[in-house]
């Protein structure tokens, strides 16, 4: 921009802003209708005459490449990623080891995108944990998750049953934000699915709470949609321990559609009510 002024440069960032993009992924500016456009070379317009056919080979001359479809190439690096997932998740022995492990973990692309890994807030050793689905950007700027909007809704609504981020822990399926907050692709997900079940069983809960359809479908192996999952209690199991685990609404679709708050409240209550009768 070689007339750039403080004032244009804001302007622009500020559009930039109200339409979503929030982030660079590269330092140049790439064009990508340009590398989808597809130029004939110029020999390529000239009118030729037809070649004549290929004279076929007989088979035994044919080298073969081994008939491996794309797909299965990319389901063999998937189930490569999730072990490799798997076997680092379950080598921690604390949660700061889990921590350090997922820091280095090089194995979901969000973390390029991601400022920061957004692991837990709040007390490991709560009763109650709850997990989300991933960070915003604001998450992914604090390095914490709910910390937004949806946070400040999710904080309420602990502090009606007299809980905060002392008694209570909280995190995400995914730990780091996804760009421009699109849904994790299924790799993604998959690939931070063993850190987050060895993140459960290194905590000291032993109810856990999960907002969202996401979390409930990922974690409880709920099909049918939150509405019908939530508010019932259902069994989680964390290795050496079974969990009550309840799904419940996420604060993100209370603030879309306030009217369902009731049925949080309701749910809350009988969060209230499991913690209090054991
Ligand atoms: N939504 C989530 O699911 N998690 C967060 O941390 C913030 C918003």
């Amino acid at each position: 921009m070689p007339d750039a002024t403080p004032q244009s440069v804001a302007a622009l960032l500020r559009w930039y802003n109200d339409i979503g993009v929030d982030l660079a992924l590269d330092d140049e500016p790439r064009d990508r209708f340009a590398e989808r456009e597809v130029k004939p070379a110029p020999a390529a317009l000239a009118r030729r005459a037809p070649e004549p056919p290929p004279r076929a080979a007989p088979v035994s001359a044919i080298p073969r490449a081994p008939a491996i479809p794309p797909a299965a190439i990319s389901a063999l690096s998937s189930e490569a990623v999730v072990l490799s997932a798997r076997e680092t998740a379950e080598r921690a022995q604390t949660l700061d080891d889990l921590r350090r492990a997922l820091d280095g973990f090089e194995g979901c692309a969000l973390r390029k995108t991601a400022t920061q890994l957004v692991f837990a807030d709040g007390n490991p050793q709560a009763r109650i944990m709850l997990v989300g689905e991933a960070p915003g950007a604001e998450e992914d700027r604090a390095g914490k998750p709910f910390v937004g909007r949806s946070g400040q809704l999710l904080d309420r609504m602990l502090v009606a049953i007299g809980l905060d981020r002392t008694s209570a822990y909280i995190t995400n399926v995914v730990p780091w934000r996804p760009p421009g907050n699109r849904t994790p692709t299924p790799l993604e997900t998959a690939a931070c699915l063993p850190f987050t079940r060895r993140h459960i069983e290194l905590s000291g809960c032993d109810i856990l709470v999960c907002l969202g359809n996401p979390s409930t479908q990922i974690l409880l192996g709920a099909r049918d949609g939150i509405m019908r999952t939530r508010g019932r209690w259902l069994q989680y199991d964390a290795g050496a321990r079974a969990l009550r685990a309840m799904p419940m609404l996420h604060p993100a679709f209370l603030l879309r559609q306030p009217g369902h708050k009731r049925l949080a409240w309701r749910d809350m209550r009988e969060l209230s009510r499991a913690l209090s009768s054991t």
